[in-house]
């Protein structure tokens, strides 16, 4: 379970973001940069958000820390700009919130990770689909000397698919991963020997334990996937099958 916080107020909109997350505070006296349950990209993205940054902390990835947060009907009605009042009336209930990191510049290859920090954000990117790692938008941050993963809202494309489709494991297993624009591409190392220490630590014990963060109110019923514990296997299989599938999306080839 990710920590449970109330959301005291409303600070600034990140225009930067296509989905509109908002700089709010909240009763444990964090500010946090939150995605919010109401945007037109819908509750996967924000599963999609706790599984991958829950896993990359898990593997040890720098992340930012994730909480679910409240936010009060009250917030809303204190907000001049409509479009962010509309948001926040949309978004009732539980959303994400990602612990913000003050002052943190976006990555520019001025100062790069390690080879074997890029190394593993790259694998990462790979075993969960995540195309949203380019030069036109790294979602790097640099903050303490550290390079901080962000945004992982793309990653698990395939459950957009749930809602008409049965889930299919295999075709997922099979995915070719399009490293050729991903930023971290040319700082990155052998990602055989990478996915050989990280895969390891990938088992059903993992996966539990980091699909357990995600709500059940943003796992959404659907005729194939009717109940949270039905989607939360969904996706443990899709993994676990994805991991056996390493020669079909590794770049630069099979381990
Ligand atoms: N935890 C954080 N600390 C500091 N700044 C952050 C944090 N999270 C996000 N940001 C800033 O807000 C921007 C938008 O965040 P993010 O990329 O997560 O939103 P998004 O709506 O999913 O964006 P995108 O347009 O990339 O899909 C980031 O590029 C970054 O500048
Ligand atoms: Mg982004």
């Amino acid at each position: 379970m990710l920590e449970h916080v109330t959301a005291t107020r409303y600070v600034v909109p990140l225009r930067e973001g296509g989905s509109l997350p908002g700089v709010v505070e909240a009763d444990d006296l964090g500010t946090y940069v939150v995605k919010f349950s109401g945007a037109g990209q819908g509750l996967k993205v924000l599963v999609a958000e706790v599984v991958v940054g829950e896993l990359a902390r898990a593997l040890g990835l720098a992340v930012p820390r994730l909480v679910t947060i409240e936010l009060p009907a009250a917030i809303a009605r204190y907000e001049a700009d409509e479009e962010v009042q509309d948001l926040l009336n949309a978004s009732p209930g539980t959303n994400l919130g990602v612990d913000l990191l003050p002052g943190a510049l976006g990555y520019d290859g001025s100062r790069s990770p390690t080879t074997e920090e890029a190394s593993r954000i790259l694998w990462l990117d790979a075993f969960t689909a995540n195309v949203d790692r380019t030069w036109s938008n790294p979602n790097l941050l640099l903050w303490h000397r550290q390079v901080w993963a962000i945004d992982h809202g793309a990653a698990l494309y395939f459950h957009h698919g749930w809602p008409s489709r049965s889930p299919d494991a295999d075709r997922f297993a099979r995915q070719p991963f399009r490293a050729d624009q991903h930023v971290l591409l040319e700082v990155a190392g052998d990602l055989r020997a990478t996915h050989d220490e990280l895969a390891a630590h990938v088992d059903t014990a993992l996966l539990d334990s980091v699909l357990a963060a995600v709500p059940d109110a943003w796992l959404e019923p659907t005729h194939q996937l009717p109940s949270p514990a039905a989607a939360r296997t969904a996706y443990r299989e899709h993994l676990l099958r994805r991991l056996e599938g390493v020669g079909h999306w590794l770049p630069g080839g099979a381990a």
